[in-house]
């Protein structure tokens, strides 16, 4: 209840009396915030998941372009190698170790995860058909890889996150995440629920200094997006050509993929100081997708 209303010109606004009816409750202190620029991770160690794909891999390099050890894990040992050549290449050759790990053995993933100051998640695949064609099999992977195995590693993470006060988890959702496309039944729901528990894990983390949140991309250049599009060409009944432009463009206003490196920027953003408040949140990177 309002205590009392001053009046402007013909509106009447409430006045600032109530402020007083209750005692503020105590605050966490923000602590300093340096000035903004390349995020420092000096000292900092994170995991990435799915490392040898294309958002993994440039969220590897930014990471540790920012100075922190980075431990790359993925299935693919081939691609993982590739990646340990680039970063050397980059001049960051003992920044990155690799880590070959299949993220269906769960406490595999759950043990990778221990002594991670940054955990991001980001292992993902996809598979285009109608429900009444989808495999429950691969359902059910999906869903073991893109929320089962996130709650792992987070599980993983967090008490030695808790122990130092001081912890950053990323999960690479989707505009699937927050919205529906047809075909995408392990997908869209895997997505959706990796957003619950990332927004679960940041009200369970907030007051231990640890934040959680989503990316959610639209179509990004990616290999994942490169092989979906024979699949939604058959799904959709059209010339694979007019995929990108039909298909994965039809409700972004901005008409381009999206590139990994621009996903890896604000990864990098949300592992920094300055980003100590945002959590809980899902941020969106669809050109508008979900301006809709
Ligand atoms: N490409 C896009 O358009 C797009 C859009 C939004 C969100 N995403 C999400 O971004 C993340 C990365 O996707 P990407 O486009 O870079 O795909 P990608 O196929 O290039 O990379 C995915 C990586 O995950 C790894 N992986 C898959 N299953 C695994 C398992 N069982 N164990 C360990 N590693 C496994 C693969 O080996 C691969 O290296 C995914 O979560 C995806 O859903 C992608």
């Amino acid at each position: 209840m309002w205590a009392a209303h001053t009046s402007v010109g013909a509106r009447a606004l409430p006045s600032l009396q109530y402020m007083t009816l209750t005692p503020p409750a105590p605050r966490p202190a923000a602590g300093p915030v340096p000035p903004s620029g390349v995020p420092d991770l000096d000292g900092r160690t994170a995991l990435v998941t799915g490392a040898a794909g294309g958002i993994g891999r440039a969220c590897v390099l930014r990471l540790a372009a920012a100075g922190a050890k980075v431990r790359a894990a993925d299935r693919d040992a081939e691609g993982l190698a590739e990646l340990a050549g680039q970063a050397a290449a980059g001049g960051r050759p003992g920044a990155v170790e690799t880590l070959t790990l299949d993220l269906t053995d769960l406490d595999a993933a759950e043990q990778a995860a221990e002594g991670t100051d940054i955990l991001v998640n980001n292992a993902g695949l996809q598979l285009v058909r109608p429900i009444e064609d989808f495999p429950p099999e691969v359902f059910a992977t999906v869903l073991r890889v893109m929320l089962e195995a996130p709650f792992r590693l987070i599980r993983g993470a967090l008490p030695h996150m808790y122990g130092q006060g001081w912890g950053r988890i990323v999960n690479i959702s989707s505009v699937h995440g927050l919205r529906a496309s047809a075909y995408k039944s392990a997908y869209v729901s895997a997505k959706h629920g990796l957003e619950g528990l990332s927004k679960t894990a940041a009200l369970e983390g907030a007051a231990r200094g640890v934040t959680s949140n989503c990316i959610s991309p639209a179509y990004v250049r990616t290999p994942l997006v490169e092989r979906q599009i024979a699949d939604q060409a058959a799904a959709h009944g059209i010339e694979p050509e007019r995929v990108v432009t039909e298909i994965m463009l039809a409700d972004s206003a901005v008409k381009r993929l999206v590139e990994p490196e621009e996903v890896a920027e604000l990864t990098a953003y949300l592992c920094s100081p300055q980003a100590s408040f945002i959590t809980g949140a899902s941020l969106s990177m669809d050109g508008g997708w979900t301006a809709h």
